[in-house]
């Protein structure tokens, strides 16, 4: 199939390259000119495992290319996929200007009958909005045809977004239309080949199911979290707790683990959005509310917990970070836990030294004065970062950060003191080498847990 992929980010880029591995013909049209130039040289701008070799394989065999121009991506294109962002707007709503604006430059530009896709996450009602907008400018230019607006949440998941992609889970079609439900049947048939996991449901409900799902998931992370609060006060170990709960095939061992917030492009702006269309609809998300609430308390502990250690003394401490993507496997940093702990120790006055494997490039973008100020030191060498350090804090739990040498570390530390924001160590092991090992929601972690959990 001839398909052209509107937006060359995590979500355009990804699905561009996996409609061409499956053999269709594919254009991805992208807005920024500097991100079309390296494309078309094969360098990829994001760090997506497995991308590479798969674009770059494309682009040489001519299945896939990159263009600035929509007309030029449109011409022939059987099915046109929207992947442009949907940021939060002020309100926490999403904001929708780029899917409209693609949404007006293709009403415009079509001259032949197609399938308009939306794969961007938008709110219930958008695939509406876009068809109207469409077919209104077809309208007007006297076109005799009309366009099908389909919805296609994606699901993948930054750092395993080729497998998610390659192999999904699900498929969710929401079509109104049954010739257009028929030909994207055709074209993820393939990609279901083990499996038939397709589901064909209205625009409406697609829609709403992406929201659904990821407010879903963000709440049960928020309610472990919460849980890890009262684990203080009661004595408990949340690890332990978190063992005791999973094992039950109803709760099950996915997205409750304790930690310092989850962060990303997706959780925490789609929940936003989820509590402005409730606002909207006149229902109170209160449950959405909490979520938010607790993940906006949970990435505020690391940095208390270290006032607390430090008997609020924080200034010209050394602290170690491993970690800055929001997630392990990617460089994305958007409303990651670790610029908010970040911001808080540079505030206070502390010498940070921070190691991640991908994102250490994008974090110097974004600190310049501190990096030039030599506040912030940054190196992709754990065992770097963690010399002269007055604590070690594990924010985001890549491998690499998994069994390092512990003892080589203790040596290297002014002080051997670890705060574990993902609760990956074994907090015995770690007293046993001489550490003062604190994690979330386990046992020593302090106070602000404790009050957190009020
Ligand atoms: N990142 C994820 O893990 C993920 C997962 C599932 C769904 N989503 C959703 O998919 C959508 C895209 O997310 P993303 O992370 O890929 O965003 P992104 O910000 O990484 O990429 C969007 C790209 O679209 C380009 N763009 C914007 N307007 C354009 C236009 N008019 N013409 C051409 N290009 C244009 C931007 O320059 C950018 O490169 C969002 O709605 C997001 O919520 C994201």
């Amino acid at each position: 199939m001839r398909i052209c992929v509107i937006g060359a980010g995590y979500v355009g880029l990804v699905a561009a390259a996996c409609f061409a591995e499956m053999g269709n013909r594919v254009i991805c049209v992208e807005r920024d000119p500097f991100r079309v130039a390296r494309l078309a040289r094969g360098e990829v701008p994001i760090h997506e495992p497995g991308l590479e070799p798969m674009l770059k394989a494309h682009l040489a065999s001519g299945q896939l290319s990159f263009s600035q121009h929509l007309a030029e991506g449109i011409v022939q294109a059987e099915i046109i996929f929207i992947a442009v962002g949907t940021p939060s707007g002020e309100d926490g709503s999403a904001d929708l200007s780029h899917v409209l604006a693609v949404a007006a430059a293709l009403a415009e530009r079509l001259n032949h009958t197609c399938i308009v896709v939306d794969k961007s996450t938008v709110p219930v009602g958008t695939g509406e909005q876009v068809a109207e907008l469409i077919n209104a400018g077809l309208d007007q230019r006297g076109k005799p045809f009309r366009i099908a607006v389909a919805s296609n949440p994606e699901f993948l998941k930054e750092g395993s977004a080729i497998d998610d992609f390659m192999r999904p889970d699900r498929v969710i079609i929401g079509c109104d239309d049954p010739v257009a439900s028929e030909v994207l049947r055709r074209l993820y048939a393939p990609f279901l080949r083990n499996h038939e996991r397709l589901l064909c449901i209205s625009v409406r409900a697609a829609e709403f199911s992406k929201y659904a799902a990821n407010a879903f998931l963000a709440t049960k992370i928020s309610f472990i979290n919460e849980m890890a609060g009262l684990c203080a006060p009661l004595n408990v170990d949340i690890e332990e707790v978190r063992r005791g709960i999973g094992s039950d095939t109803r709760i099950g061992t996915h997205f409750i683990y304790a930690g310092c917030g989850y962060g990303g492009s997706c959780f925490p702006k789609d929940v936003r959005a989820l509590i402005r269309s409730a606002e909207m609809a006149g229902v109170e998300p209160g449950i959405l509310r909490a979520v938010d609430a607790r993940n906006a308390l949970q990435k505020t502990l690391l940095f208390q917990a270290l006032s607390e250690h430090f008997s609020g003394y924080l200034q010209g401490c050394v602290v170690a970070l491993w970690g800055l993507a929001f997630k392990p496997g990617t460089d994305d940093l958007r409303e990651a836990p670790s610029l908010v702990l970040l911001d808080a120790l540079l505030a206070a006055g502390v010498t940070v030294q921070a190691c991640d494997p991908v994102a250490t490039a994008a974090v110097a973008m974004l600190y310049p004065q501190a990096v030039e100020h030599g506040q912030l030191r940054l190196s992709e060498s754990p065992y770097n970062v963690v010399e002269g350090a007055d604590a070690l804090v594990l924010v985001t739990e890549w491998k690499q950060f998994r069994q390092p040498d512990f003892a080589r570390i203790r040596g290297l530390m002014r002080r051997p003191v670890l705060f574990d924001g993902r609760n990956i160590y074994d907090a015995q092991q770690l007293g046993e080498l001489g550490f003062l090992y604190r994690g979330i929601g386990r046992p020593g972690f302090g106070h602000c847990m404790a009050r957190a959990a009020c």
